[in-house]
């Protein structure tokens, strides 16, 4: 399986790629970023790695070289002025982000490679990937609330005292502010969260605020996120090059079928595999939730629409 990462110079992208050699399970991955220095300095830290970490092939690239791609995983984006607006980020990464979709079919990589966007806004990005790819939707996905979700769950972990890997708690929607918690569902060892000890109605509120807010609060404290959207980049892609069909809730495009949202892309719980997207699936929420994930998929329609 071989793992191309545009953008890879990136602070995001470098750590994504650190956190697929660790796990040794993906064949190559190749680092392209208008920056080529950048993307040649980044490939030769984490080659000098290999003898250590497995023997995943790294190496620095272009859009020609990138031809035989299982997996394009695309990070690069512009981070927002001071004085900019958050739609005034929007239309300069989709003009960025434009162009890169436009690289990839010049080099004409389309097949049945699968595109996984990382780059902010990237439920946006995500539906223009499913529209200007010409590839089959289910061959696009996002990141979505997959990072949210990661930060939910640590963060619930760590102020309960309880072990991380056996906290289950999703986060859907929007990844922005629309998100939503979905606490029907969250468990601990497999048993319902919300009732556990602690787990009051004050403390969801207050641990889901922390989780919405994280990616600011990341960077404010060192100037964006690296380690942890790194390690959940990796799951995404692990699920597809090993055909996991987990449950996980990526960004992707809706057809209408589950929750009645349709012609925009968020996360839903979705099945990933081989193929990209298998299927989403409708789990049962509160009242509440359903209509929070509704609302969250009507900002992002009325955001789409302000796109030029
Ligand atoms: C974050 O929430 C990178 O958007 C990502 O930190």
């Amino acid at each position: 399986m071989k793992v191309t990462i545009i953008g890879g110079g990136g602070r995001v992208g470098s750590n994504a790629a650190f956190a697929l050699q660790c796990a040794n399970l993906v064949s190559e991955i190749q680092i392209l970023d208008a920056n080529t220095d950048l993307a040649q300095g980044e490939a030769l830290d984490l080659l000098h790695g290999a003898s250590s970490l497995g023997d995943t092939r790294i190496y620095a690239g272009d859009y020609d070289r990138a031809r035989d791609t299982n997996v394009f995983v695309i990070t690069a984006g512009l981070r927002r002025k001071p004085e900019e607006s958050r739609l005034d980020l929007i239309n300069r990464n989709v003009a960025l982000f434009r162009n890169i979709l436009k690289d990839i079919r010049r080099a004409g990589h389309l097949g049945c490679a699968k595109f996984f966007i990382v780059s902010n806004p990237v439920d946006l990005l995500t539906h223009l990937a499913t529209l200007e790819l010409e590839v089959p939707a289910h061959q696009v996905l996002g990141l979505g609330t997959m990072l949210d979700t990661a930060r939910f769950r640590s963060l619930i972990a760590d102020e309960l005292q309880l072990a991380p890997s056996q906290v289950k708690a999703l986060i859907l929607g929007e990844h922005g502010d629309s998100m939503i918690p979905v606490w029907s569902s969250a468990t601990y060892g497999g048993l319902p969260l919300a009732g556990y000890p602690g787990c009051t109605p004050q403390f969801q509120k207050q641990i889901f605020e922390r989780a919405r807010g994280s990616g600011a609060e990341v960077i404010r404290q060192k100037g964006g996120a690296g380690w942890a959207v790194g390690a959940t980049i990796a799951d995404v892609v692990h699920a597809i090059a090993l055909d996991r069909r987990q449950l996980l809730p990526v960004s992707s495009r809706q057809s209408g079928r589950v929750y009645g949202i349709r012609d925009i892309s968020l996360s839903v719980p979705t099945i990933v595999g081989r193929d990209g997207v298998v299927d989403h699936v409708e789990i049962d929420l509160w009242p509440k939730e359903k209509q929070g994930l509704q609302a969250s998929a009507q900002t992002l329609r009325q955001t789409l629409l302000k796109i030029s």
